[in-house]
């Protein structure tokens, strides 16, 4: 299939055992949810991770929503999580019948304003969801302080995480439950996919009944419980082991590809890099965003229209969920303003980040950058 950009926003590297654990699938015809490879890849992310169980799902969104039912969380309850961040996070709370409660970003590292949860908390209130974003986790340690003094459960959204550390404890790690992601833009891709990850057997337990519709051991089509259907099939997962096996080499790649475009691009006034480091940890850069000062003149979707001039593909950033169409017509956040959210939306981009993005493409996109805004 022709890319409509010589330089597309993401490119997957698909070159290590993914095409022969593929033929070992349609070779034995277990291409559905029963075969090995979704036990391995499960396994062996858990592993990775530092977690009990990994139950793999159909992609990241889907793993979202098994979570918070699993949780329990429903009709009355409140979770707290960031505005800037992607629809699937509130939708799977929303779904829930629970009531999403924002925060805004901080302006320099993107992620949730740690320091704006507490004033959120409510006796109704049952998670905070915190979602690692771009490439940096979130501030973790004030987070579980808050959870811990008010006795609420924590989602960690690590969709974006994988081979990542906070204070040297793995992304995928923190709370009663975190999910990743693997469409073709993650570190890992199985093409769609996702997992959740967490240490609870009971939860491990209800997490696989209800991603598979609810079917019981001893009387299969007797339901006590409504389910769905979120499973992956051996096919994904046979990818996502192949993929598993190079994910530090894939992680230093991003890292150096990151580090490859903030020295060209440094310098450029007014344009916001991503942070390389915070106390906490080292960006792994999962998207290089960068976000517009006020000193252009034109917003990030002229900026991207002026790159594909170039043959450029970018995506523009997250539009925070207090904006949304779809929940100011559910009646949600009326009234509620997230400046900082509100400006990151409207000035960045992320440029291209794929792990197959060559030195020279790179070289290419900064140059271009520097001749579309300086
Ligand atoms: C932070 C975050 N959470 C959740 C998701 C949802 O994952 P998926 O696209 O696999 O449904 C994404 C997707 O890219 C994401 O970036």
């Amino acid at each position: 299939m022709s890319q409509p950009f010589p330089i597309p926003v993401n490119e997957p590297l698909l070159d290590g055992n993914e095409k022969r654990y593929l033929v070992e699938c349609i070779e034995s015809g277990w291409v559905s949810s029963e075969g090995l490879f979704v036990a391995h890849f499960e396994e062996g992310l858990a592993a990775k991770v530092g977690r009990k169980h990994g139950i793999a799902v159909s992609n990241g969104s889907a793993a979202l929503e098994l979570g918070v039912a699993a949780l329990g969380i429903g009709p009355g309850d409140e979770v707290i999580l960031p505005t800037f961040t992607i629809i699937s996070c509130a939708s799977a709370v929303v779904h829930a019948g629970a009531t999403p409660v924002l925060v805004d970003c901080d302006p320099h590292t993107w992620n949730m304003d740690v320091s704006q949860v507490e004033a959120k908390v409510t006796p109704r209130t049952r998670a905070i969801m915190v979602v690692h974003l771009y490439g940096l986790p979130v501030d973790m340690d004030p987070v579980l302080e808050i959870a811990d003094k008010y006795g609420l459960k924590v989602i960690e959204d690590a969709a974006e995480m994988h081979g990542q550390a906070y204070r040297d404890r793995p992304c995928g790690s923190f709370g009663e439950l975190s999910i990743f992601s693997f469409y073709a833009n993650k570190h890992i891709t199985t093409g769609e996919g996702g997992m959740i990850l967490t240490d609870d057997d009971r939860l491990a337990e209800h997490c696989r009944s209800l991603r598979d519709l609810g079917f019981q051991a001893r009387r299969r089509f007797v339901h006590e419980e409504l389910g769905w259907n979120f499973r992956m099939s051996n096919l994904q997962a046979a990818v996502g082991v192949a993929q598993l096996e190079r994910l530090d080499e894939f992680v230093a790649r991003k890292r150096r590809m990151g580090k490859r475009y903030s020295a060209l691009l440094e310098g450029i006034p007014a344009l916001q890099l991503p942070v390389g480091s915070a106390a906490y940890a080292d960006n792994i850069y999962w998207a290089y965003g960068v976000v517009l000062g006020e000193e252009f003149e034109f917003d990030a979707e002229q900026a991207r229209a002026l790159l594909a001039q170039h043959k450029i593909g970018t995506r523009p950033f997250f539009w925070p969920m207090h904006e949304q169409p779809v929940f100011q017509k559910m009646g949600l956040f009326k009234g509620e303003a997230y400046p900082n959210a509100e400006y990151i939306a409207r000035r960045g981009l992320y440029l291209p980040s794929g792990l197959a993005l060559t030195d020279k493409q790179i070289d290419y996109v900064a140059r271009a950058v520097r001749k579309a805004l300086c």
